[in-house]
């Protein structure tokens, strides 16, 4: 086991009802917040309402800034940094999924910064501060409701990169699972395979004496393995959104990464397919990580059969571990096929015509990936088996 540091000061406040103490919650900081949401979800299901009565219950002032995209821009960014110096907000409320979280967080640590936030996510900056970011979260995906990162696109040019400090932890997330029944079914799908993706950057290793970890990852994706087709067949069961909603805050509040060496590599190179054809982040992942995962299992092809057998119950074939592993690799894709995921980049609507540039634009802060260390044309590789 490697050592490690753990400390995530996210408070959370989980359950029926929650969103009605929100006000109660950001008065311990702040009496000017700027309310931030994305497209409309939060106006149909009633959740803007319930945020705004609570706010004026507890005697707190909002600006609002509307308009977060998913794959959140960087032009709304600065908007935001904007009205926060102007109207001397110092607590951002973020009310929805990943990318208004991380648009939050962006606008957070760009208000005290003197120069352009985009420095932070090009690593040309290293983030200090933040002002303080709170969260109702409508989706369990991201993982951002506790994380201490942020992934913002910049429009020209398509970049997407992520900028990440302790100090972009939300002070505090309010999770209330019924404010997930709302999600359409493919979001929902979306989520769940971020959510084991997360686990899946972690759980494959080189760092040994870990199987209390490795059995942590095995149980949060056994839990979206289970409970995922349960909510699309019945989008209102409480408990199956309940455990997807919690265990998406686990699959990325660092404990399961505890004393392991994560790998990250297919988050890169997704990113790169969501920056220039702005495909939902979850979809993306889909098709990229059984090709990752085709592309790199010979490494540690043990690692792949304990997948296979512990999460998807294959029978180890002990004749041939690659047939174990390979049939872990063929049940997560058919795992994602039959919850209405794509599973190939001609299905996402992506041709081969840009491989060279995205795996270029992947390394162009080094190469990505631990388990193993991947150049431009070892993610070329990877776009190509997801073909
Ligand atoms: O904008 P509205 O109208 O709210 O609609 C949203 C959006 O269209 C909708 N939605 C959310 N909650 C809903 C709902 N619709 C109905 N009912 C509800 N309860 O869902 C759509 C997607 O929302 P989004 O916030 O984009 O989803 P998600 O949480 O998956 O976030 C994705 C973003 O997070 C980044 C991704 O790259 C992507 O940009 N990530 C952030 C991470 C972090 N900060 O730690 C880590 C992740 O790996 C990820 O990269
Ligand atoms: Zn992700």
């Amino acid at each position: 086991m490697e050592n490690f540091e753990f400390q995530n000061p996210t408070r959370i406040v989980f359950g029926r009802g929650t969103e009605t103490r929100v006000g109660k919650e950001i008065a311990a900081y702040s009496r000017k917040v700027l309310l931030h949401y994305g497209s409309g979800s939060i106006k149909k299901s009633g959740l803007y309402d319930a945020v705004c009565k609570s706010l004026a219950g507890a005697g707190v002032k909002w600006i609002e800034l509307p308009g977060v995209v998913p794959n959140p821009r960087l032009s709304l960014v600065q908007e935001g940094i904007r009205i926060c110096r102007k109207e001397k907000i110092d607590f951002i409320l973020a009310v929805g999924g990943g990318s208004v979280i991380d648009s939050a967080k962006a606008i957070g640590i760009g208000v005290p910064y003197t120069g352009d936030v985009w420095e932070f996510y090009t690593r040309k900056a290293t983030v200090r501060e933040m002002l303080p970011v709170g969260v109702v979260l409508t989706i369990p995906a991201a993982g951002s409701e506790s994380s201490n990162g942020s992934v913002i696109t910049k429009e020209e040019g398509g970049y997407k990169r992520d900028a990440g400090a302790e100090c972009m932890r939300p002070k505090f997330a309010i999770m209330n699972p019924e404010l997930t029944f709302t999600l359409p079914p493919y979001q929902t799908a979306c989520g769940a395979s971020d959510i084991m993706a997360h686990v899946m950057e972690r759980y494959f290793t080189h760092a040994s004496g870990v199987d209390f970890t490795d059995r942590l990852c095995e149980v949060t994706l056994k839990t979206i393995i289970h409970n995922t087709p349960v909510v699309l067949e019945t989008p209102r069961d409480y408990d199956a959104r309940a455990e997807i909603m919690w265990a998406g805050t686990i699959a990325h509040n660092d404990l399961l990464g505890t004393g392991r060496i994560s790998d990250w590599a297919t988050h890169q190179i997704e990113h790169e397919l969501s920056g220039i054809y702005d495909v939902a982040h979850g979809a993306g992942l889909a098709v990229l990580f059984p090709a990752w995962m085709r592309h790199v299992c010979a490494e540690d092809m043990r690692r792949f059969v304990q997948f296979a057998v512990r999460v998807w119950g294959v029978e180890n074939d002990f004749a041939s571990p690659e047939r174990t592993a390979m049939e872990g690799i063929r049940r997560l894709v058919s795992f994602y096929r039959d919850i209405g995921l794509p599973t190939t980049l001609k299905e996402l609507g992506v041709k081969d015509d840009r491989f060279e540039e995205m795996s270029k634009k992947c390394v162009d802060r080094g190469n990505v990936g631990n388990f193993v260390r991947l150049d431009a044309a070892g993610v070329q590789k990877v776009f190509a088996l997801a073909r």
